[in-house]
């Protein structure tokens, strides 16, 4: 499964274009600020109808347009599919090929992208929302129905935090019936994201053992952001949060809860986030990120397209070097962003298809 055709058109700085993508590997060069993270940041909003930026809809729109439209034509065994995306105006509209979709779900999965930015390499120093990101799209990749279960939960994490605020005894009961709320689906948001932790775990640490032959051995820890048993049960963060009440009631938020939840990255049994290195940690969440692509081909069937944005310029030349040569052994495609051409140069025998980008239009080279 590929994308052979991406149309963007009054998204960012992007001007109207369609753009004809090789199955392999495809390379987009320009300097700073000309729209190279845009083209990716469309291509992942066409999969998964979100940014990988925590952009808002309306921040997508380019300046001064009242819609969006993206539209992507994906080839899997020879069959086209096409997808069509229209942001703004109305609303959001979705179309598979003529018919327009109601069901995001039946929309969501007929193309899969994971994408490694910048931001996700400072995931193991950077404070847990960086780590639960990464998780919630990791699990999104395999569940779509994950994103909705954490928005149900993030729904009632705001009602119990608002009403927390305004403290009014009264409300007690209300309160009780969004921690109720919290519980139902956060008990399943923390499942999720635990599960993954354990799925993933062995085949990250076989990466970085890989990449680095002297590499210390890689573990990964789901810390719940509740008091949780092994079971992680919906009844046990209830519990949780009514524990909390009183402390929550002066504290005027909700302090424990999925919302809180980490996962510990450790070398040699030691905390990666206080002890390595940054190169080690880099490497990493670069064993992370392909752990993932691994994953999906092992559970699902399926090569994501990987989407990669400037991460060559964040590593060293040896790191670059391993994570270029193990994507491409992926078989996915691929998407790459750079500045300069020079940063991956190593794997330039291998690209199949060059794009310069320059004012928000792309041509191919
Ligand atoms: N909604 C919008 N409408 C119009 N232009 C926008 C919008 N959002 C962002 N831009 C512009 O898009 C331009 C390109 O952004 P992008 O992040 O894709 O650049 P880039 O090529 O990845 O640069 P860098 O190499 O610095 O990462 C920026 O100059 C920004 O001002
Ligand atoms: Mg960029």
């Amino acid at each position: 499964m590929h994308l052979s055709q991406v149309q963007v058109s009054g998204y960012r700085n992007l001007i109207a274009q369609s753009i004809e993508l090789s199955e392999g590997v495809n390379l987009f060069v320009g300097n700073n600020g000309q729209g190279k993270t845009n083209i990716l940041e469309a291509v992942h909003f066409l999969s998964s109808l979100r940014s990988f930026r925590a952009a808002a809809v309306r921040d997508v729109i380019a300046h001064g347009e009242d819609v969006a439209q993206l539209g992507a034509k994906v080839l899997d065994d020879g069959l086209p599919t096409e997808l069509k995306l229209i942001l703004g105006g109305s609303g959001r509209r979705l179309w598979l090929g003529q018919r327009s979709i109601s069901n995001v779900r039946e929309y969501l999965g007929q193309f899969k992208v994971v994408a490694f930015t910048p931001d996700d390499l400072a995931m193991v120093k950077a404070g847990p929302a960086l780590r639960r990101r990464f998780l919630d799209r990791a699990v999104f990749l395999f569940s779509p129905a994950h994103l909705t279960r954490v928005r149900q939960f993030q729904t009632a994490l705001r009602s119990r935090n608002s009403l927390l605020k305004q403290r009014k005894k009264a409300d007690l009961a209300v309160i009780d019936s969004f921690s109720q709320k919290m519980a139902e689906y956060g008990a399943e948001v923390s499942r999720a994201r635990c599960d993954f932790v354990r799925r993933i775990e062995p085949r990250a640490a076989a990466i970085l053992a890989e990449m680095e032959e002297t590499s210390p051995r890689l573990d990964l820890r789901f810390k719940a952001g509740w008091q949780a048993g092994e079971d992680l049960s919906q009844a046990d963060l209830y519990q949780d949060l009514c524990d909390s009440l009183d402390r929550d009631l002066l504290r005027k938020q909700t302090s424990h809860g999925p919302q809180q939840d980490d996962f510990e990255i450790s070398l040699a049994g030691e905390s990666a986030r206080r002890f390595a290195s940054q190169g080690q940690q880099r490497s990493c969440v670069v064993a992370l990120l392909l752990a993932v692509v691994e994953l999906a081909d092992a559970e699902l069937g399926l090569h994501p397209v990987i989407l990669l944005d400037d991460v060559s310029s964040e590593l060293d030349p040896d790191r670059r070097q391993q994570l270029l040569g193990l994507v491409s052994k992926l078989g996915s495609q691929l998407l790459i962003t750079t500045t300069d051409e020079g940063l991956v140069g190593d794997m330039a025998g291998q690209v199949n298809r060059r794009f310069r980008v320059y004012a928000g239009r792309v041509d191919p080279l």
